[in-house]
């Protein structure tokens, strides 16, 4: 089946390629062009107008979770500083919570992301903490979104001792864990993990071949950017707090610096320092991070209005960090992007433009969505 979409007001397609209509084959996108030029189609859509970008690739999230923070929330918005520490309550409720009750929430939040144009979206293991937990997390978070990421590395759990935890997370629990995942991670921060035990754990995946993410650098100046890009992880995330040295390694890498503006200001940080990022030369991601602690938001296009608003970046600039650097950070090449071959993940603006993100802030702008050349709202 194959639908010719045309009346494109604006079409991003984040390649050289341009035009007002393209032609989606069952799941992919087959041509891209303009109007005239357009081969025969099954089915023709006319979206009048409208702006036409990829779908949004939400490149860290953490929906494998149960229970609620909002207490902690409130606190926090009367000047409770965050801490990592939190990271425990939600382990306690995910671990008490039955299979069902995980992958409901998880199916929930990535429905709730797909209606605001998110139609690419990793997820994460670390509310669980011990074998068991873990690997059934990393079980629900196969089941249902496209990418996973192993992150038992999050928090040594309360009352046990943090060098035997780490032997735990890098030997028993990577081996269990680790045929059901692509990706592992790292929580190198006070508070969690110091760079020898990052490091170890970071080592220990790669060895059984999977790809290296850490989060770093979300609470203070730290170790994480450094490891990352010395082991050539493929995205570091938070980068909140970065010393000169650590742009300069970001530019002079491949690992791409993803931003997550929705929990530095759920958790009342500084924003990340985008534009010196941007204008040394790195790659720069945007993504959700949605979480029940730190950012409890699925709403990419809020990030990219963040981005634009707060963080100087431009209009196309976020667009792209929210698309093709979240592609970027998860190295894929099929998605992020509108080309013959990509996969035909498409949103539909109600707006002329992308510049509506940001010049209309907080209004629901997604028309409509295409996933994998399904029609999904
Ligand atoms: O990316 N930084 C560590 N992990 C999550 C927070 C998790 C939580 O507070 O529950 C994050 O912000």
């Amino acid at each position: 089946m194959s639908v010719l979409i045309t009346g494109i007001g604006e079409l991003t397609t984040n390649t050289e390629a341009g035009g007002d209509a393209l032609v989606i084959d069952g799941s992919e996108i087959a041509w891209v062009g303009k109007a005239g030029n357009a081969p025969a189609a099954d089915e023709r859509v006319d979206v009048e107008g409208r702006a036409v970008l990829p779908g949004w690739v939400d490149s860290h999230t953490h929906l494998v979770f149960a229970g609620d923070r909002t207490a902690e929330f409130g606190a926090r918005m009367a000047g409770k500083p965050y801490t990592a520490g939190g990271i425990a309550v939600t382990v306690n409720a995910t671990r008490a919570a039955t299979d069902e009750e995980l992958a409901a929430v998880v199916r929930k939040h990535i429905a709730e992301a797909l209606r605001q144009g998110t139609t690419f979206v990793e997820t994460k293991t670390g509310y669980g903490l011990n074998v068991a937990d873990e690997v059934r997390s990393a079980r629900i978070a196969a089941e249902h979104a496209d990418e996973v990421t192993f992150l038992g590395a999050h928090l040594v759990p309360p009352g046990e001792d943090a060098d035997t935890y780490v032997e735990l997370v890098r030997g028993e629990m990577l081996d269990a864990v680790a045929p059901l995942v692509r990706w592992a991670d790292v929580f190198c921060e006070k508070g969690a993990f110091d760079y020898d035990q990052s490091k170890a754990v970071l080592a220990a995946a790669a060895a059984k071949g999977l790809g290296l993410r850490v989060h770093g650098n979300q609470l203070g100046e730290g170790p994480g950017v450094r490891l990352a890009v010395e082991l050539g992880a493929a995205s570091v995330d938070h980068c909140t707090y970065l010393s000169a040295a650590d742009i300069d390694a970001l530019a002079s890498s491949d690992t791409v610096a993803t931003l997550l503006p929705a929990c530095d200001l759920s958790t009342r940080q500084s924003l990340p320092p985008a534009r010196a990022l941007l204008d040394a030369g790195a790659t720069v991601a945007l993504a959700s991070n949605c979480n029940p602690g730190s950012s409890y938001t699925s709403s990419m296009a809020f990030c990219v209005t963040t981005a634009v608003l707060q963080m100087r970046m431009s209009v196309e600039e976020a667009v792209w960090a929210a698309t093709a650097g979240g592609a970027q950070a998860l190295r894929r090449t099929d998605v992020g992007v509108i080309r013959p071959g990509a996969r035909a993940d498409l949103h539909v603006l109600d707006a002329p433009s992308i510049t509506h993100l940001a010049y209309r802030p907080g209004v629901p702008l997604t028309h409509s969505v295409w996933r994998r050349g399904e029609r999904a709202n």
